[in-house]
Parts: structure tokens; C-alpha cells; sequence
């Protein structure tokens, strides 16, 4: 009997990576991921603790390639101590998960709809904007930098469905709501994404030569403790008829990050059950 062959491109062993956001629901699968792909990877959170619990899960069952650090995208600083504190346990660093983000919530203040366009707080946007868009550039700054002074690397943002379709905010429509207090998908999210593919196109074609290559995935909702009537809804609009599942995007993630895709910079791969072709 044949055995099955293991495709040597996927494989991550000796490569250092870093998520950010990486205490989250989808940070801790990409971290998941890599681990299981052979990477040392660190898992980078302003929520320290639960980073380090996330890290010293996954370590058991990764030879204890996996480990905590706190990180703040959003203070470059914070970024700088980051990468120092990496290269002192391992030298070097590969790979760049851009994950973290605040989600924009769609909730009332109580007096009136806040998520509405035309009373979206400019300190909700800067916030937002700070850990979604200004991290991932202050990220790859420090980052992307390292990678392209050392022979080359991978950059892989996370962006959204959003970042190739306007939000359907048919989908957060309460009946019996007037229509001026009706809760929206905030502004800043699709904002925020689409800047992201702009910012992958942009470090894709200047780092190229240094062999830094930058792509972005754009997931779909995934099904945690939404609303039902939410959920009804909104699977009416995804083709292949259910919501993500956290684990949907593991292999996108070994495929972006490894050899796999060493012919492919630039580019969002959507992977959103076909959200996005209705
Ligand atoms: N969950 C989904 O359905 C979904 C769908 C599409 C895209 N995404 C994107 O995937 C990524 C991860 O989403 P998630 O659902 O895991 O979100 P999450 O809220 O569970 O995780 C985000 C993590 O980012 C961290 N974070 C926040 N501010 C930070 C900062 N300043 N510095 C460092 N870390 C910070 C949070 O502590 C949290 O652990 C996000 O970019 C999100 O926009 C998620």
C-alpha cells in the first residue's frame, strides 16, 4: 500500500510567525493553524491573560512552539517591544497575521442609534480606525521591515467580506423601529477592510524584490451567539446556505502564509460560502 505524501509547500516547520488579535475567536484558529503546519508561532493580544492562556493551550499539544506576547497594534512602541521581544527567543520572524480589530458594534446608546451614520461618534472612528487599519500599517512597518531586511516573508491581513460589499443593513432591521433609529453596521468596519486590501496591494509591489510577499483574506460572518432572526436572515443571502464556522479558514491560512502561494502577492482571497456573488 501507498502511503498518502505530505505536499512539503504547506509545511511551516521552522518558520516564526505572529497573529495579532491572536486571543480572539479567529486569532487563536490561525495560530492553530500554523502550529499545526510546523511554525513557531506567537500569539499577540492586549488581553494578555487570555493570550496566555490561548498560548499554553495550544503548547501542550504543539511541542511548545506556541507563546504569549503582549501587543497594542495600535502604539508603535508597543509594536517595536514586540518584535525585540520576539527576536530575543527567536531570532527572526517569517510571518505577520494582521487580525486584531475592534468589531463595530451595532448598538443603541439607549437615547438614539449610535451605529446610524449621522451620529457615529468621531472617537468610536478613531478607535476603530486605530486597531483595524493604522495597526496593520504600523504592523507591517516594524514587521515587514524585519522580513524584508532578512531575506523575505509573508504578510497575510484579515479583512472581511466587507471589503468587497457594502454592509446589507437589511440584515439588523428591528420591526416596530422607527426608521432614523433603525441599528446599522457601523461605517468604520467596511471602511476599514477595504483599506486593508489597499494597504496589501500597496506593501505587495514595494517589498516584492525583498521577497515579502502580502496578501489578504476576507472571511465570511462566522456563527457564534447571534441573534436567530439575524442568522435566518442572513444565511438566506449566503449561497451555500450556513455561516462560517471558526475553523473554515485554517487551510486558507497555511495556504497564504506558506510556499504553497509563492507566486501570489497582492491579492484578497473571499472566502465567504459565495456571499458576495449575490
Ligand atoms: N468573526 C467573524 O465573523 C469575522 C468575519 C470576517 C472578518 N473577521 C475579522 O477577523 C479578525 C478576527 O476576528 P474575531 O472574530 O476573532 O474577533 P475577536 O474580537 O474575537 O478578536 C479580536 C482580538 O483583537 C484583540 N485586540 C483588540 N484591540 C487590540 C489591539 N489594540 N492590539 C492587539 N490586539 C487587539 C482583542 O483583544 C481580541 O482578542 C478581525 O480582523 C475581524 O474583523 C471576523
Amino acid at each position: 500500500m501507498v502511503g498518502r505524501e505530505h505536499d512539503p509547500t504547506f509545511d511551516l516547520a521552522g518558520r516564526v510567525a505572529i497573529v495579532t488579535g491572536g486571543a480572539g475567536l479567529l486569532g487563536v484558529e490561525h495560530a492553530a493553524a500554523l502550529l499545526s503546519a510546523g511554525a513557531t508561532v506567537f500569539i499577540a493580544d492586549v488581553r494578555i491573560d487570555v493570550a496566555r492562556d490561548a498560548a499554553s493551550a495550544l503548547a501542550r499539544s504543539h511541542d511548545g512552539r506556541a507563546h504569549a506576547l503582549s501587543l497594542d497594534v495600535g502604539d508603535p512602541a508597543s509594536v517595536r517591544a514586540a518584535l525585540a521581544a520576539i527576536l530575543v527567543l527567536s531570532k527572526r520572524v517569517d510571518i505577520l497575521v494582521n487580525n486584531a480589530a475592534i468589531d463595530a458594534k451595532v448598538a443603541a446608546d439607549g437615547l438614539r442609534e449610535t451605529s446610524r451614520l449621522e451620529h457615529f461618534p468621531l472617537d468610536a472612528w478613531d478607535r476603530e480606525v486605530r486597531v483595524g487599519l493604522t495597526g496593520a500599517f504600523l504592523c507591517s512597518q516594524t514587521f515587514g521591515s524585519h522580513m524584508a531586511a532578512n531575506g523575505g516573508g509573508v504578510i497575510l491581513n484579515v479583512a472581511s467580506d466587507l471589503s468587497v460589499i457594502a454592509p446589507d443593513q437589511r440584515l439588523y432591521r428591528k420591526d416596530g423601529v422607527p426608521d432614523e433609529r433603525q441599528p446599522v453596521k457601523p461605517v468604520t468596519y467596511p471602511v476599514i477592510k477595504t483599506g486593508l486590501i489597499g494597504l496589501t496591494r500597496y506593501l505587495a509591489t514595494y517589498w516584492a524584490e525583498q521577497g515579502v510577499r502580502v496578501n489578504a483574506l476576507s472571511p465570511g460572518g462566522v456563527q457564534v451567539d447571534q441573534p436567530a432572526e439575524f442568522v435566518d436572515r442572513i444565511v438566506t443571502r449566503i449561497p451555500m446556505g450556513r455561516m462560517a464556522n471558526s475553523a473554515d479558514y485554517r487551510g486558507a491560512v497555511v495556504f497564504l502564509c506558506s510556499d504553497a502561494s509563492r507566486y501570489m502577492t497582492g491579492q484578497n482571497v473571499v472566502i465567504d460560502g459565495g456571499r458576495s456573488l449575490w
